[in-house]
């Protein structure tokens, strides 16, 4: 099977990671490919808020809690992953949701090609979307988050992906 079409296969939503930090220059790849991501009228509409901090991490989980984000005991929404990218798009633009979704796919074939694990992730939205949290993001004016990505080197094996659906298609011909 072709390599690249391979990929598209494999790729799994990792969810353990180990905690070592992503080289920088790996980083960057990564976030190339996410740039190069396709956009609505090529306008490159986003925002990519790289997130480091472990306490800034921590305060997006408080602040979806805060926010009535209901998560499971003991559940840790970035699953210990060194980097959160977080996408934003202009709040008046009607396809930033669908920019951004398309730039979060990118990070995670890139991050896979490149050896690392993601997890796309929107249960922190309401976190992202507090004002406290919204100014530490560092984003354009009248900007907002849309989900953000986890990133990192996966701690053990990738789950077996689930059954694809058989009844989810229509050729029309
Ligand atoms: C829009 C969107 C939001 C998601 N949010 C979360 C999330 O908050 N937490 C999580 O663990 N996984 C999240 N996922 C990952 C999905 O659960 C995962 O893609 C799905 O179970 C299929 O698994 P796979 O990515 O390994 O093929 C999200 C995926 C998408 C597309």
């Amino acid at each position: 099977m072709n390599e690249s079409y391979e990929m598209l296969l494999k790729r799994r939503s990792i969810r353990a990671y180990r905690p070592d930090p992503i080289p920088d220059d790996v980083l960057d790849r990564i976030l190339l490919a996410g740039k190069y991501a396709p956009s609505a009228m090529g306008l490159q509409n986003r925002h990519f808020s790289v997130v480091l901090n472990r306490t800034l991490m921590n305060e997006i989980v408080a602040a979806a809690e805060g926010n009535r984000a209901a998560f499971a005991p003991g559940h840790v929404p970035f699953y210990g992953a060194p980097a959160v990218v977080v996408l934003s798009a202009p709040k008046d633009f009607r396809h930033g949701r669908e920019d951004c979704a398309c730039a979060i796919e990118n990070i995670a074939l890139a991050a896979y090609a490149l050896g690392l694990g993601s997890c796309y992730i929107c249960s922190v939205l309401p976190g992202l979307r507090d004002a406290s949290v919204e100014a530490k993001l560092d984003l354009p004016d009248n900007y907002e988050p849309y989900g953000c990505i986890c990133v990192g080197y996966p701690l053990g094996a990738a789950p077996e992906p689930k059954r694809r659906r058989a009844d989810d298609v229509s050729v029309l011909r």
